[in-house]
């Protein structure tokens, strides 16, 4: 069997598309013919993602969008159905990663992540939703993270939100379902992108030599499981799901 560009008329939205695992997906959407639309607070990179991909002869648009603004998020969804036609596939993938011990963590820091990484997720499958609702159907892919699983050091606050998002993953699946919306959740593990700028060599060592594959995945290496769950029929029995590309370093 040949396979064709497997997302030709579709949509995608894709937060923090911007950088690292999003913007691999971007592309990877927007080569299988896909018209993008990239929703990042850093806008600059945005809009060089949204040209590689237009120079490479896809459909990409950037839109400047902070996941934590609610009323931002519901304007930018009627902005991309409105240019693009439709919201076919949504990808959560904005977030960030700062370490802070346990004992020394402000309410500050935790509310924080909690907002980017958690509530950015619900707010963005929250107002997707209704369009994929309308047409009845649709594909909502969360980036979680394999710490959700094994849990962390230094990462309480990041571990609450990632698990929030695999739970929350759950009951859109069973919620959505009737409406022929799968929604699944993707736990990386590490990847080598700018998330992980501010992580020790000496961490990046030790984290290497407990990794059964004994390397860090790249986020083009993601990406293609993101395509999987967007795609027909690759994705078409998946709901609910979290998948793990993580080098072997969480067998749930
Ligand atoms: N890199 C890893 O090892 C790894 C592992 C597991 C999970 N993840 C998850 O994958 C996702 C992508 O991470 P990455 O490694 O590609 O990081 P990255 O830093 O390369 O990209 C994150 C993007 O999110 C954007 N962003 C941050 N805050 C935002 C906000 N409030 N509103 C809108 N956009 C915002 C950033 O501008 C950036 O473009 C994150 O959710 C991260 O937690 C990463």
């Amino acid at each position: 069997m040949t396979l064709g560009p497997q997302l030709k008329g579709k949509t995608a939205v894709v937060t923090g598309g911007a950088s690292g695992i999003g913007a691999a997906i971007v592309s990877l959407f927007a080569q299988h013919g896909a018209k993008v639309a990239i929703a990042d607070l850093d806008f600059d990179n945005a809009k060089l993602v949204a040209e590689r991909c237009v120079a490479e002869g896809g459909v990409a648009k950037a839109w400047s969008l902070n996941v934590t603004d609610a009323q931002a998020t519901s304007l930018l969804m009627s902005e991309v159905a409105e240019e693009f036609g439709s919201i076919d596939i949504l990808v959560t993938a904005a977030g960030i990663l700062d370490q802070q011990d346990f004992l020394e963590m402000s309410e500050e820091t935790f509310d924080r992540t909690i907002a980017i990484d958690l509530k950015g997720v619900f707010l963005a499958g929250r107002y997707a939703a209704p369009y994929m609702v309308k047409q009845g159907s649709g594909r909502i892919i969360n980036i979680a993270s394999q710490t959700a699983i094994k849990g962390a050091v230094s990462l309480s606050h990041y571990v609450a939100a990632k698990s929030g998002v695999i739970g929350m993953t759950k009951s859109m699946a069973l919620e959505l379902a009737q409406y022929g919306i799968l929604v699944n959740a993707i736990a990386p593990g590490p990847i080598e992108t700018p998330l992980f700028d501010g992580i020790t060599q000496e961490w990046r060592n030790a984290k290497k030599k407990e990794l059964p594959l004994g390397r860090f995945g790249r986020a083009e290496e993601v990406a293609p499981t993101a395509l999987l769950l967007a795609s027909s029929p690759g994705g078409d029995i998946y709901t609910g799901q979290t998948l793990g590309p993580n080098s072997g370093d969480v067998m749930p």
